[in-house]
């Protein structure tokens, strides 16, 4: 049944976002529509309201969310009423080489789902009937999504939606690049550049891992005590025009073993190789703009053998990973609540997006 609803939609770049009325088409072959109960804002939605992340517009934003299947379309036997489900940003085809070994976020159909549904259509009208897109086929930054089958994955009941929503990028993106791209081993030091909802998780992912010393490093001191309670062991302030290698390198006898740049810039990443000592990896999960670029010290590469390495989505395959990071939250592992630092109800999604962009929250949530 087609569905009413609100969503939080960028309609111009470097506009502040704005909640509007929409309608949704009911599930066809293959689809689940979900009716909400959170929604993360990531950094990555703000990036797509700024052009960092070029996608097309009117565009529905939001894909860190979790809700309860209402409808499901045909031919959907894994899926029932009432179930609870995170969205994933991902399109995994199932059938490329790729997604054959295990790594789905390399599937070579990604670019499917980009702001429309893996099918290339869309469920989402304006009050005008003109159609959405949606953020990675997903846009679940409304009240209501109908989504493809492969974009959700079921999850336990015992976690409240809210902090389940988290699952669906901050926390499967860092405790993903800590366990599946870096495979850090226990006693190994840790650093992490920019500790936001992502690099928080980076860091809590690093003391699960069993890392000796995790050293936090960002702009804001407010950031820096978030880390210490997510299991950073030292921090350092980055001040505008001072290099922070040096004092990494002091705290960790000659620089970490692994390097994580959770902000988006070329400049960092190259920073964060850098401070990597002798047999490091240095690990890039920020997104950059397209035109940026990171330069390394060649010689580096094969004298101290190190690595830089990327992490799409933490390395994640989402019906693996989901469940794992649920069940790390139950057995009292890994911290959600604390994640959430302030919620938001739709009608104050513009704020949301203010106090990402001051750097406010560890994460802002907004509720339907
Ligand atoms: N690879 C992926 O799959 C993936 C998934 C989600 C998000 N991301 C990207 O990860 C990045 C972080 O996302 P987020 O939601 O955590 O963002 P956020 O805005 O919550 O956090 C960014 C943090 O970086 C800090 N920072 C800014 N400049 C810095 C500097 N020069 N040195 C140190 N710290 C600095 C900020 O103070 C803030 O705490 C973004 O680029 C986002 O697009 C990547
Ligand atoms: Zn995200
Ligand atoms: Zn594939």
């Amino acid at each position: 049944m087609a569905q009413s609803a609100r969503a939080v939609i960028c309609r111009r770049l470097n506009e502040p976002v704005v909640v509007e009325p929409i309608s949704i088409e009911a599930p066809r072959r293959g689809e689940v529509m979900v009716k909400l109960a959170a929604c993360g804002v990531c950094h990555s939605d703000l990036s797509a309201t700024n052009g960092t992340l070029s996608m097309q517009l009117p565009l529905i934003l939001g894909h860190e969310a979790a809700g309860e299947v209402v409808e499901v379309g045909e031919g959907v036997g894994e899926f029932a009423l009432g179930d609870h489900v995170v969205s994933s940003f991902i399109y995994m085809c199932g059938k490329c080489r790729f997604c054959a070994m295990g790594r789905p976020v390399l599937c070579v159909d990604q670019g499917k789902a980009l702001t429309t549904l893996p099918d290339g259509t869309l469920r989402t009208r304006d009050a005008e009937g003109r159609a959405l897109n949606v953020f990675s086929g997903c846009g679940v930054m409304a009240e209501y999504a109908t989504l493809s089958v492969e974009n959700v994955v079921k999850i336990d009941r015992a976690v409240p939606l809210d902090r389940a929503a988290l699952v669906g990028c901050a926390v499967t993106t860092g405790v993903g690049a800590v366990f599946n791209t870096a495979r850090v081993v226990p006693g190994s030091s840790v650093a992490v550049f920019g500790c936001g909802g992502v690099g928080l998780n980076v860091v809590q992912g690093a003391r699960i891992a069993g890392a000796g010393r995790i050293v936090a490093i960002d702009t804001l001191a407010a950031k820096l005590e978030m880390a210490k309670q997510f299991g950073a062991t030292d921090t350092v302030l980055a001040q505008p025009g001072e290099d922070p290698v040096k004092q990494i390198k002091k705290l960790t006898g000659g620089g970490p073993d692994y390097a994580f740049e959770c902000v988006g810039s070329g400049e960092l990443a190259s920073l964060s190789f850098r401070a990597i000592g002798r047999g490091g990896m240095a690990v890039v999960v920020g997104l950059a703009k397209p035109s940026d670029s990171t330069a390394v010290r060649t010689m580096t590469l094969p004298f101290e053998e190190k690595t830089l390495k990327g992490s799409y989505f933490g390395s994640c395959v989402p019906r693996v990973d989901f469940p794992r990071m649920l069940a790390l939250y139950l057995a009292g592992r890994l911290k959600l609540d604390e994640l959430i630092t302030r919620r938001y109800t739709i009608d104050e999604a513009p704020q949301a997006f203010a106090d990402l962009q001051s750097g406010r929250n560890a994460r802002g949530v907004i509720e339907f």
